[in-house]
């Protein structure tokens, strides 16, 4: 979408996959202060991002109602309070007469709902699929539902950040650079890099259409990944593939999974948006979050998404009996080439690339030298923050003198970047 926001994928925060429907002012207060603090603002994470659960209905002139016991200063203090501290801030609604967790949606209020996000001085919407009321039926009744969004947001002035979440259904990748900044491609994301995705598809079909009301939850890392593959590299700067909130420091998965879907996310430039509650996080998924070379990689400006190159799923598999092999390029400014081994088997092997492949495949606006001598080869992982520094940072933002804590901080970054 050509609004001039999102081109490099968005970065920031959603409650979501860590506290569901556990949302107040107090947490999206508390968050922004600890964004700050953490550092990660600064490293580009800037939305502040509430999801479902936030609204209590319709007043009698069909304006929607805020839950003022979870946000009894409203929605405008919220956005005040953010953007004065640097950040911005993004809100949820979806395409159907209800939200996934069955509070109001915004179908057929469109215009309403958008007037009073700019009102209130929202900067993103994320657009849900749930309950479309039978208005599902065809990829043209599904675009015509987003596309009346998208248009009642430009109609206020105000310039918001459209974010769509109908799971990469009705073709959705081939409609949406025209009307929305991103647009997910799958059913919920779980915390677990190879579990197989039986549920993943759908969780809940209207019987009189039968349409999927309800998005599967169970979708893995590297389903997601096998998902987008096909057509990773339609996202473009303006418009790009959403691979879903990031599950890192939520506990499922190792170290090592973690790393990898970070890298994988951020070399496919999904938005990277931290999907844990960050009043807990480990150190070690903080020097995951925090590495400012895999978030160069997402925010390089030539803004090309990483395509798979290799792939073999024969190969020992894991506890899931899952188990594959892949191997992803994609070109980045300064003659850069990116490459990622992904070893998702059980086993230690050694993965071999060569040159040309990563060339063959390798589409218009590719900035690497093809015929380069000698290629300086950079592990990115190795300027990972040490979980000590990580531990230190974290007790420092948990210090109740604000100055004190930022003063040390910025000291202890300053170490690093
Ligand atoms: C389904 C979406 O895919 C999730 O990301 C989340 O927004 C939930 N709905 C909220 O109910």
């Amino acid at each position: 979408l050509d609004n001039r926001l999102a081109r490099t994928p968005q970065m920031g925060w959603n409650n979501w996959n860590s506290l569901g429907c556990d949302v107040s002012q107090q947490l999206l207060v508390d968050t922004a202060d600890l964004l700050i603090r953490l550092g990660l603002r600064d490293l580009g994470y800037e939305y502040v991002l509430l999801d479902d659960c936030w609204s209590d209905g319709r007043d009698e002139n069909g304006r929607i109602k805020v839950d003022t016991r979870r946000f009894p200063q409203g929605m405008k203090w919220v956005a005040e309070q953010l953007h004065n501290a640097g950040l911005l801030y993004g809100m949820y609604s979806s395409a159907g007469h209800l939200t996934c967790a069955r509070y109001e949606g915004s179908l057929d209020y469109e215009k309403a709902d958008a007037e009073s996000w700019a009102s209130w001085g929202v900067d993103y919407l994320k657009y849900d699929n749930c309950y479309s009321a039978g208005r599902h039926g065809s990829p043209e009744a599904s675009f015509n539902r987003y596309k009346t969004m998208g248009d009642a947001l430009k109609a206020t002035g105000r310039n918001i950040l459209y974010s769509l979440c109908n799971w990469g259904e009705d073709y959705v990748h081939y409609w949406d650079t025209s009307i929305a900044n991103s647009w997910r491609i799958s059913g919920d994301i779980y915390d677990s890099f190879t579990r197989p995705d039986a549920l993943c598809s759908c969780t809940e079909v209207d019987p009189a259409s039968p349409w999927c009301v309800a998005p599967g939850s169970r979708c893995s890392v590297l389903t997601i990944l096998n998902r987008v593959a096909p057509y990773a590299d339609r996202g473009q700067p303006g418009g790009w593939h959403d691979l879903d909130m990031l599950e890192v420091g939520n506990g499922g998965m190792t170290d090592e999974e973690y790393k990898a879907h970070f890298a994988l996310w951020a070399a496919l430039k999904s938005p990277l948006i931290i999907g844990a509650d960050i009043r807990h996080l480990s150190p070690s998924a903080l020097t995951i979050l925090n590495n400012p070379a895999i978030i160069a990689i997402n925010q390089d400006p030539v803004g090309r998404p990483a395509t798979r190159i290799w792939q073999d799923v024969n190969v020992p598999k894991d506890r899931f009996g899952v188990g594959e092999i892949q191997i992803w390029s994609g070109p980045l400014s300064g003659d850069d080439q990116l490459l990622i081994l992904l070893n998702a088997a059980d086993k230690d092997l050694t993965m071999v690339a060569e040159l040309e492949d990563i060339f063959a495949h390798d589409g218009p606006g590719g900035s690497a030298p093809q015929n380069a001598e000698a290629w300086d080869v950079h592990d990115l992982w190795s300027s990972r923050m040490t979980d000590s520094s990580a531990a230190q940072i974290l007790q420092i933002a948990d210090q109740a003198n604000e100055s004190q804590s930022a003063e040390k901080l910025s000291g202890l970054l300053g170490d690093w970047y």
